[in-house]
């Protein structure tokens, strides 16, 4: 037997997240000398990005929900999540700019799913970022860090698999490069993004 999408997934897009990983802001994240301030930038940053990529997300999701129900998976949006922490952690909140790298949904729905990949499985990464959070700051998903503690109450990266799992997967099971290029563009769209971020008037 072949590997699953997922396994697929996981395996094509290593590179991507080991880029991602490495981008400044979030190494910086994962410091034992991270600082509040540092932590609020990269909120701001994060909070950008994810307005605009909701704003995309959640029609084009409820659309594949339409042709595909399920009784479980929701595209959460993720901008309130990150909004509330901001303001936990006292951002002065101006009118989020919008990124400069703005991430775009191709109307494939095999791209789509990529997208998808990206987002639900990033809250695995926040397992250990936000026992990070907790270890340096002391925040926790009520006090400034309840984006990177999204897998405590909320289950949808499983339900986001089992849904892939259901017949979406086996529906596009020849679509495999538009999903790769969809969560390909994801990484790397976040990346530039926060790399672009690091401009003087954005504060750093
Ligand atoms: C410094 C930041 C990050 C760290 C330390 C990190 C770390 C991790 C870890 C430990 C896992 C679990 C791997 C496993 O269970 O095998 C994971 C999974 C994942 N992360 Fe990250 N991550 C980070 C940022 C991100 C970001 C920003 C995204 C995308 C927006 C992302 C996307 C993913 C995806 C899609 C998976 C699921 C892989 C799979 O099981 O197929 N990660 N990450």
């Amino acid at each position: 037997m072949g590997p699953t999408l997922l396994e697929h997934l996981r395996e094509r897009t290593r590179p991507a997240h080991v880029a991602l990983e490495a981008q400044p802001l979030l190494k910086r994240l994962l410091s034992s000398q991270l600082t509040e301030s540092q932590y609020r930038e990269l909120l701001q940053s994060m909070l950008a990005f994810y307005q605009a990529l909701d704003a995309e997300l959640v029609p084009a999701t409820a659309a594949l929900l339409s042709r595909f129900p399920d009784p479980d998976y929701r595209y959460l949006p993720r901008a309130p999540l990150l909004s509330s922490d901001c303001e936990a952690l006292g951002c002065a909140m101006p009118p989020v700019p919008r990124p400069t790298v703005e991430p775009h949904l191709s109307g494939r729905e095999g791209y789509l799913l990529g997208v998808l990949y990206v987002i639900e499985g990033s809250t695995q990464g926040g397992r250990f970022i936000s026992r990070h959070l907790a270890d340096t700051l002391d925040r926790d998903e009520h006090s400034g860090a309840g984006f990177f503690n999204l897998h405590r109450g909320n289950d949808s990266w499983a339900a986001f698999r089992r849904w892939l799992d259901k017949g979406l997967a086996f529906e596009h099971r020849n679509d495999i490069e538009n999903i790769i290029e969809g969560a390909d563009m994801t990484f790397s769209a976040l990346r530039t993004h926060l790399d672009q971020w690091q401009l003087p008037t954005h504060g750093n």
